[in-house]
């Protein structure tokens, strides 16, 4: 009958345990010594040998002759243990027996010596399971415990464990295994099965491993399983890593903001009967090869689950889109798969998903401004973007709508592109920008000191201590159907802008105190005085793009 590889390469020696040199010698070393402890804990991810390693380590506690800190395998302690008709070893899974009763049992029979052996073993696999009973019990026994006595506690998840049970036992901990080591041992494994394996595919196995072994012994049986001479091709389809061209299409709608794109390919996945959330995983895997690939260029090619000419591709994707951009993306992924997981539609959130993914500019956060930031950099340093036409049937309005002036597009309408293939939009941005500062330098000119600003301030205190903060230290005047706030610098309406409900609560205040309806806008005595205001120029460019109508498209 054939037995799965994991359990038949399970190694019987310190030496056969691979990765974890840090704990075998030590383990070794005490054996050695003849210095055991009455309880050790292994801790460390899943499939790392922690259960091998409790199971030598009872053997070489029990062995006749060890030979350098190593079970013998072939006195009648180690023969009987592994056969199993030894009962000195006693292996439990917490997981299933986690009732205090059933470890009161196991407990009761510490008292006694072990029947063949030299010591008894408890390996406590899954331990974090046991109830807190459970616990209380093993932790009496932990506190005196009798001299023939052993236990082996094994945990992926330490921090479950109590303070008390940790402060009592040896603690090692298993480190994933490097994906150059782990292919090492699947070479020398699929050598004695007589399988043939290249390099690439055993580093690529190793890889997808994530670190466990069992997993990458799980895996090549799989392999075997599809083909006799295992390649890197092989590795894909046996991995499910083939055939996943739609993560190349979402990621370019991403990167061409393509909406509908995005949400028909989701539907097609989604009748395919495709998981969400696994999708989800698998969109952020690729958006983190991206970000390998941008950050480590081809040195990133070794840790990558892609075939050559997959990794060829993915550069090509890398170079269209920005680092800060796709570490906003694989934020917004990783925030989605997280409310999948508590629960709600998931085809509905991908959606969600996808379509903030594909327009990082409607975004308020910081990283969204972050994100425009980054593509006006690069554009701006190509030397190459243009207004897309839609403001250009736009622009009549924006030069009328100019008049209605406020912080908001009095701002936005001051930028200067650099660069411009548009002439005529880029004239109206001009000239909306020239004429809206003129009006502002006509209302300042005006303008009288209001005097009842203070308590203006005082009812903002009330509404908003944020906003209270960021507008104290101002001044202002009036001047006809506008109040005109005036600050050292431009903080305060960066403020204001960065959400528009911050300019409608103003309002409302002003309102609420002064009895009408006032517009807001910047105090700016000339244009000259605008113009200096004025920090940074991409800011105020901006500010333009996402304050008007006019889109920013960056060419190729
Ligand atoms: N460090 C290792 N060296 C060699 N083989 C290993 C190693 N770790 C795991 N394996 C292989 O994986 C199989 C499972 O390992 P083991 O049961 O020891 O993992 P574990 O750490 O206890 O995992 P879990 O946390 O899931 O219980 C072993 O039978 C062996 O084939
Ligand atoms: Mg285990
Ligand atoms: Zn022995």
């Amino acid at each position: 009958m054939y037995r799965v590889l994991y359990r038949k390469w399970r190694p019987t020696t310190f030496s056969d345990v691979i990765g974890q040199s840090h704990v075998t010698s030590t383990l070794k070393n005490e054996i050695r010594l003849g210095r055991i402890s009455h309880a050790y804990l292994f801790t460390g991810s899943r499939g790392t040998g922690k259960t091998t390693c409790a199971k030598i380590l009872a053997r070489a506690v029990n062995c006749l002759d060890p030979q350098d800190g190593e079970p013998c395998g072939k006195c009648v302690n180690c023969l009987g243990i592994a056969s199993g008709s030894i009962m000195d070893v006693v292996e439990m899974d917490a997981a299933s027996n986690n009732s205090v009763n059933n470890i009161r049992e196991v407990l009761d029979e510490v008292v006694f010596s072990p029947g063949e052996a030299k010591y008894r073993v408890y390996i406590i696999d899954e331990v974090h399971m046991l109830t807190t009973g459970a616990f209380n019990a093993l932790l009496k026994t932990l506190e005196e415990p009798p001299a023939h006595i052993v236990f082996i506690l094994a945990t992926t998840e330490v921090h479950k464990l109590p303070a008390t049970i940790l402060s009592r036992c040896q603690r090692f901990d298993f480190n994933r295994i490097t994906p150059d080591v782990i292919a090492e041992r699947l070479e020398y494994i699929a050598h004695e099965e007589n399988v043939s394996i290249t390099h690439d595919a055993a580093l690529l196995v190793g890889a997808a491993a994530d670190g466990a072994m069992r997993d990458a012994l799980s895996l090549l049986d799989r392999c075997i399983g599809l083909a006799d001479n295992i390649t890197s091709e092989v590795v894909r389809e046996a991995a499910g890593l083939a055939g996943r061209d739609y993560l190349f299409t979402l990621a370019d709608c991403v990167i061409n903001k393509d909406i509908p794109t995005a949400i028909s390919t989701v539907n097609t996945l989604h009748s395919a009967s495709k998981s969400m959330s696994r999708l989800c995983e698998e969109l952020t895997e690729h958006f983190r090869t991206i970000m390998l690939l941008r950050t480590m260029k081809t040195k990133a090619k070794g840790l990558l689950l892609l075939s050559e000419s997959e990794v060829e591709k993915a550069f090509e994707q890398a170079k269209r889109i920005s680092l800060v951009q796709t570490v906003n993306c694989i934020d917004i992924l990783t925030a989605s798969l997280e409310k999948m997981f508590k629960g709600g539609n998931n085809k509905i959130e991908f959606e969600t998903c996808m379509i903030k993914l594909c327009s990082p500019e409607f975004s308020d956060d910081l990283s969204s401004v972050i994100a425009r930031i980054d593509k006006l950099e690069q554009a701006v340093k190509s030397g190459s973007y243009r207004i897309a036409d839609k403001s250009e049937s736009k622009s009549d309005d924006t030069a009328k709508s100019s008049e209605n002036t406020s912080v908001n597009n009095v701002v936005s309408n001051a930028a200067q592109p650099a660069v411009v293939k548009t002439p005529t939009a880029v004239q109206t941005v001009q000239q909306n920008r020239a004429a809206a500062e003129e009006r502002l330098a006509q209302l300042a000119r005006n303008a009288k000191p209001l005097s009842n600003w203070e308590d203006i301030l005082d009812a903002m205190k009330d509404r908003s201590a944020v906003l209270y903060y960021r507008m104290a230290g101002t001044n202002a005047y009036v001047s006809g159907d506008y109040v005109l706030i005036e600050a050292k610098d431009e903080t305060p309406f960066e403020f204001l802008r960065s959400d528009p409900n911050r300019n409608t609560i103003v309002k409302e205040i002003i309102k609420q105190v002064l009895g009408r309806t006032y517009a807001i806008g910047p105090y700016r005595r000339t244009a000259k005085a605008a113009e200096e205001q004025k920090k940074n120029k991409l800011d105020e460019f901006i500010e333009n793009i996402s304050n008007s109508d006019i889109k920013l498209t960056v060419e190729e």
